[in-house]
């Protein structure tokens, strides 16, 4: 048995499949605990999209109703406070300084989306120590239950944070574009995420496209890869933003592209991608929340994750 292979096994033993409720579930059955799906926007190269796709997401959920919130995790180049226009007044330093609660530093977004913003330029947090992570962890934690979604912006590459917010989520969406190193970036954080941390699914989004065919032909060459390399893996195509000059038009004023031109092409395509994220059957295999997972592990065998190198 792999470490992964262990640790997911742990993770059964401690939570049992019948811990996986997904909010959608537990709306159905009020007893069920409430407990949100966690999220993760990703990918291998920067500049893809991802900060525009968690924001616009976001948006799209508030208008289906839902509690969100918004982890800026690309914490040394943080940017979804500027790219909203916010100024706040805590980031996720004072967090990690103790002197600030995790409630204390969260803004209010466009339409009462919650945000966690992060600072930029922070050498210190470009890579979270174990103690910073748990805390981070812990504090989400307490807040989560109150939330329908967790929106987590991971940053780009395969630095420890990325790896370590993508495995926090039980969803990752990769965001992939037409450039070729997009591509072959995309796939070695796929890579990484699957060999070394036992991460198997991952939901491809294609920014930057034309439309639906360019997006399938990007994604055929995906999986090609996938299907030769990392048989292991399984890839879903998640869907497509078309590029689109409003975009960047509504960033200049710091303002959503869904919120200042709904009738954008690319706005209609977050729509969409909310609700089929609404729609599909939500949680992986992963049990319980891996948040809540984590959070045990650590508490019960800190060292042994540390010497285990984890992360
Ligand atoms: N679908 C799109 N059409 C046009 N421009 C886009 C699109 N998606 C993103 N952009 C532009 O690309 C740039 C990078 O987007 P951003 O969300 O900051 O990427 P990341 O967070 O991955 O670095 C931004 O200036 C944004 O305006
Ligand atoms: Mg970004």
């Amino acid at each position: 048995m792999d470490q992964a292979e262990g640790l997911r096994t742990m993770m059964q033993q401690s939570f049992g499949p019948s811990r996986s409720h997904s909010t959608v579930e537990s709306e159905k059955d009020p007893l069920l605990p409430r407990c949100p799906r966690v999220i993760s926007v990703t990918s291998g190269k920067g500049g893809v999209g991802k900060t525009n796709v968690v924001v616009n997401l976001a948006l799209a959920f508030r208008r289906l109703g839902k509690k969100v919130l918004v982890l800026d995790a690309d914490l040394g180049l943080a940017n979804i406070d500027v790219l909203l226009g916010l100024v706040p007044r805590y980031t996720i330093e004072h967090l990690f300084g103790r002197e600030k609660r995790f409630s204390e530093i969260l803004v209010e977004g466009p339409e009462g989306m919650q945000i966690l913003p992060a600072s930029s330029g922070v050498h210190s947090l470009v890579d979270l120590n174990e103690s910073q992570k748990l805390l981070l962890l812990e504090e989400v934690d307490l807040f989560a239950g109150e939330t329908d979604f967790l929106l987590i912006d991971t940053g780009a590459g395969i630095s420890s944070n990325v790896l370590y917010f993508n495995m926090a989520a039980q969803e990752s969406i990769v965001i992939a574009t037409p450039e070729p190193t997009s591509l072959t970036d995309a796939y070695a954080l796929m890579k990484v995420l699957s060999t070394q941390y036992g991460k198997k699914e991952f939901l491809i989004l294609v920014n930057f496209v034309s439309g639906e065919e360019e997006a399938k032909r990007v994604f055929k060459k995906i999986s090609k890869v996938v299907d030769h390399f990392l048989k292991t893996l399984s890839i879903d195509y998640l869907g497509f933003i078309p590029f689109d000059e409003k975009l960047p038009l509504a960033v200049r004023s710091q303002k959503l592209v869904l919120d200042i031109f709904p009738e954008a092409p690319s706005s209609q395509r977050f729509e969409v991608l909310a609700r089929t994220l609404f729609d599909r059957p939500s949680l992986t295999k992963a049990p319980g929340g891996i948040q809540f997972f984590w959070k045990r592990l650590f508490a019960s065998q800190p060292q042994t994750i540390q010497e285990r190198g984890m992360f």
